[in-house]
């Protein structure tokens, strides 16, 4: 489907924005965990990390899907190529991230033997036995997918929104804005 305006849709915004509020939840509560080494028991603060995680997993397939079955708006009139392109770049690794750093989490908190139960709701299926052999290394990347990579494409994500909206003068971080929508949508 194509958007009659070169905006995003209504919900493509909530979805974006829901992701963002729950990443900041996310990292506050992963920076104020207990570190998590061979015996730490699992508190609360850390369900809650799983909690948190898995419903941006969730968050994120619905996205996927929205996304497989509508068009991005138009790209601005006189953006250049090369910056259509990397946008495009760094929007495709984020959704990747997105999906495969909550599964890689996932599978370190089977490794480590702790359950993984969604606001107390249902208990997740292990996705490797407990110690399983070949399967150790999923904290460390888990941690530095999230801690390094994950937050360096989103600082250059923001310095593009920040360089469009200040520099180039032009409607690209508006496209992303509820209100701006809004607002258009009343004419
Ligand atoms: C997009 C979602 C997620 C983000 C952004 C995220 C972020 C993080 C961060 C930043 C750390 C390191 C904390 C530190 O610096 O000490 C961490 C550790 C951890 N996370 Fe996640 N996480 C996510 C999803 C999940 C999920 C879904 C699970 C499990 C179901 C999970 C399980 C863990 C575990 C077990 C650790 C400890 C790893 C270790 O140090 O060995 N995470 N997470
Ligand atoms: C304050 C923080 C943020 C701002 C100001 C912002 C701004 C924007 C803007 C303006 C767009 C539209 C770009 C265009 O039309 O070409 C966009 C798209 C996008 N943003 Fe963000 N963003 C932020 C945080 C994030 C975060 C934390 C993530 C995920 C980790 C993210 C993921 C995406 C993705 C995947 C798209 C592409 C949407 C699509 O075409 O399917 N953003 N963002």
């Amino acid at each position: 489907m194509v958007n009659p305006k070169p905006a995003y849709t209504g919900t493509a915004i909530l979805l974006h924005w829901l992701v963002v509020a729950l990443l900041v939840a996310q990292f506050a509560v992963a920076w104020t965990m207990p570190d998590i080494g061979r015996d730490t028991p699992q508190r609360t603060l850390i369900s809650l990390h799983f909690s948190l995680g898995v419903l941006i997993l969730f968050v994120a397939v619905i996205r996927l899907l929205w996304r497989a079955t509508h068009r991005e708006p138009e790209p601005e009139a006189g953006v250049p190529r090369w910056q259509v392109r990397s946008a495009h770049a760094v929007h495709w690794l984020l959704y990747v991230l997105l999906i495969v750093l909550p599964i890689v989490g996932w599978i370190n908190a089977s490794w480590r033997g702790y359950s993984v139960t969604p606001f107390g709701l249902f208990e997740l299926p292990k996705l490797v036995a407990t110690h399983a052999d070949g399967w150790g290394w999923t904290g460390d990347v888990h941690a530095a997918l999230s801690n390094y990579l994950l937050l360096a494409l989103v600082g250059l994500h923001v310095l593009a929104a920040l360089y469009h909206q200040f520099i180039r003068r032009d409607a690209v971080l508006q496209r992303m804005l509820p209100w701006v929508r809004f607002a258009q949508d009343q004419r």
